[in-house]
């Protein structure tokens, strides 16, 4: 397993709903590294971007409509394995069929307000990381509690 990084976005009802500190504080107890952080007002062409792949799909244009209605907050997490596990924690895509103890399921409940979105793969994580920072914005440091969360 190895060290990598992925991209996070707590989505505009996570702002509103004031569900930032605690979505925040799930991952820190986790021991996952916050390398990036900042509050976005979303444009068009970037909300766009972020979910070209989803272009021509019926929810394309209500999604960029949500994620441009509010301000988000973006993020890069790194740790072992962290795509993965940011994944399982936040739950599927679904609010409605994600699992409680997850982000969705125990925040969400429906899709189209589905609170927060993290990169679903190594080459997603990558692109994403690159359309939302710069390395500058991309810290590198060590946690005071690294020593023991591993063995
Ligand atoms: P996210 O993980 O950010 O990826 C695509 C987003 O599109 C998804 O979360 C939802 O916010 C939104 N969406 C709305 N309807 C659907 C749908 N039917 N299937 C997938 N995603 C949807």
């Amino acid at each position: 397993m190895q060290r990598e990084q992925t991209f996070v976005m707590i989505k505009p009802d996570g702002v509103q709903r004031g569900l930032v500190g605690d979505i925040i504080s799930r991952f820190e107890s986790k021991g996952i590294k916050i390398v990036a952080m900042k509050l976005v007002a979303v444009e068009r062409q970037l909300a766009e971007k972020h979910y070209g792949v989803h272009k021509g799909k019926p929810f394309f244009e209500p999604t960029v409509k949500y994620i441009t209605s509010s301000p988000v907050v973006a993020m890069v997490l790194e740790g072992v394995n962290v795509i993965e596990m940011v994944r399982g924690m936040t739950g599927a895509t679904d609010p409605q069929k994600a699992a409680m103890g997850t982000i969705r399921g125990d925040y969400g409940q429906f899709i189209g307000r589905n609170i927060i979105h993290a990169s679903d793969g190594k080459e997603t994580a990558a692109f994403e990381i690159n359309l939302w920072f710069t390395s500058k914005e991309i810290a590198q440091y060590s946690r005071i509690d690294e020593v023991w969360l591993q063995e």
